[in-house]
């Protein structure tokens, strides 16, 4: 079976090719490296002594996208290609609808051009906007409260819409929680460009001495500790679940949307403090004001994907902390450390 893995230069693609080839895919990987590096597929290929091919091409150039279908039988196609920073989207909103939106409707069009309707879509919790109870379900109403969480919801309806017209289309829409953490291996990772966005990477820059303090966002919320509380999943766990993803849409059409998440919350002092504890490094902090748009608290559950997927996650916020910081400290610069 040959999967097409839109976005496999990035963070969370680049850790679902080593799983797709482990179990026996042919993949062939896009990226236009707009936010990532191809070392990434280098260290891939290293990491599990296979070949595949990768193609340095834009979602937004139809041309080339329609060569790579007239070129390959692909079975399936995993779309993780997209914009994902919170605050640029806000800052440039046109540039983030055209390419997650349009991106995604010019890879839909190409994919029904060629028959190939069989899709795994990287949406994200933050299509719950501020929920009223926790933890979520996948029937909780939406919402979006920036243009990148926006794109995830246009982006969602469109697939369904698309089912809803022609039951050949067999779709699984994957809202994922706050993906951490590394291969075991530590050759690949999540590698931010310039100032992290994100806690994980974050707490990894400070502890390897890129950074000097932790700024967290607000300790007056409503949690045990007054920080913010998240599900964070390993990315092996998380990739792991579209490979059961690819398995169901393999023998269902239609679309179905999954939670992917632990279903437990551990708030900012909780992560800092287990990543202190199993790597031995401190990680001064200093409490700063809350960050504009942040919930109190966010967190899955995931009954649904371990009842029809038979998938749930596994590793515990001790591994993402230690794998998490095996990648930074043996690639302090991250791809480039290497080079
Ligand atoms: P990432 O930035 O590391 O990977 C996305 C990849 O897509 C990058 O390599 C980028 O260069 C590529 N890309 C962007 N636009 C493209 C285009 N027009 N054509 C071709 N390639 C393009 O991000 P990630 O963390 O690996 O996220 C993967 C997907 O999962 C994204 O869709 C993201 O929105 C979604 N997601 C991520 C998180 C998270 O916290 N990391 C959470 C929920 C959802
Ligand atoms: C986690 C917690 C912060 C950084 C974002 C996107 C979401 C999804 C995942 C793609 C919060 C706190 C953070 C820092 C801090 N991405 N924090 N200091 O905000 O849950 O979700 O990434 O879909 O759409 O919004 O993740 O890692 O940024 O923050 O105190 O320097 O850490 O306030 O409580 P978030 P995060």
């Amino acid at each position: 079976m040959t999967v097409l893995v839109t976005g496999g230069a990035g963070y969370i693609g680049s850790h679902a090719i080593i799983e797709l080839l482990q179990n026996g895919y042919n993949v062939v990987a896009l990226d236009n490296l707009s936010n990532s590096d191809k070392e990434s597929i280098k260290k891939v290929k290293e990491i599990t002594g296979k070949n595949f091919s990768f193609y340095q091409y834009d979602l937004l150039d139809y041309g080339k996208m329609r060569s790579l279908f007239e070129k390959y039988n692909f079975d399936s196609v995993i779309h993780f290609a997209g914009l994902k920073a919170v605050g640029e989207s806000v800052e440039l909103p046109i540039d983030y609808y055209y390419n997650n939106v349009s991106g995604t409707i010019n890879l839909c069009r190409v994919m029904d051009e060629f028959e190939v309707t069989k899709l795994v879509f990287s949406s994200s919790a933050t299509v719950y906007g501020d929920p009223k109870t926790v933890p979520i379900y996948e029937t909780f109403p939406t919402s979006a409260t920036n243009p990148y969480g926006r794109t995830k919801l246009i982006i969602e309806e469109i697939l369904k819409d698309l089912s809803y017209s022609n039951m050949k289309w067999s779709i699984a829409i994957l809202r994922y929680f706050n993906p951490i953490g590394a291969h075991h291996s530590g050759r690949i990772g999540e590698n931010p460009k310039g100032e992290p966005n994100n806690l994980m990477p974050y707490i990894t820059q400070v502890a390897v001495g890129k950074r000097e303090k932790l700024k967290i966002f607000g300790n007056d919320y409503n949690t045990h500790d007054g920080t913010g509380v998240r599900d964070y999943i390993h990315v092996v766990d998380l990739v792991k679940g579209h490979l059961k993803a690819l398995e169901y849409i393999n023998k269902n059409t239609g679309v179905e949307i999954f939670n992917l998440g632990t279903g437990k919350g551990y708030s900012v002092l909780d992560l800092v403090k287990t990543f202190s504890k199993v790597t031995s490094k401190s990680i001064p902090y200093e409490i700063v004001e809350r960050r504009a748009g942040d919930i109190a608290v966010c967190y899955a559950n995931s009954d649904k994907a371990r009842e029809v997927l038979d998938w749930s996650a596994v590793k515990k916020l001790e591994d993402m902390c230690k794998d998490a910081w095996k990648w930074q400290v043996e690639n302090p610069n991250g791809y480039k450390s290497e080079q």
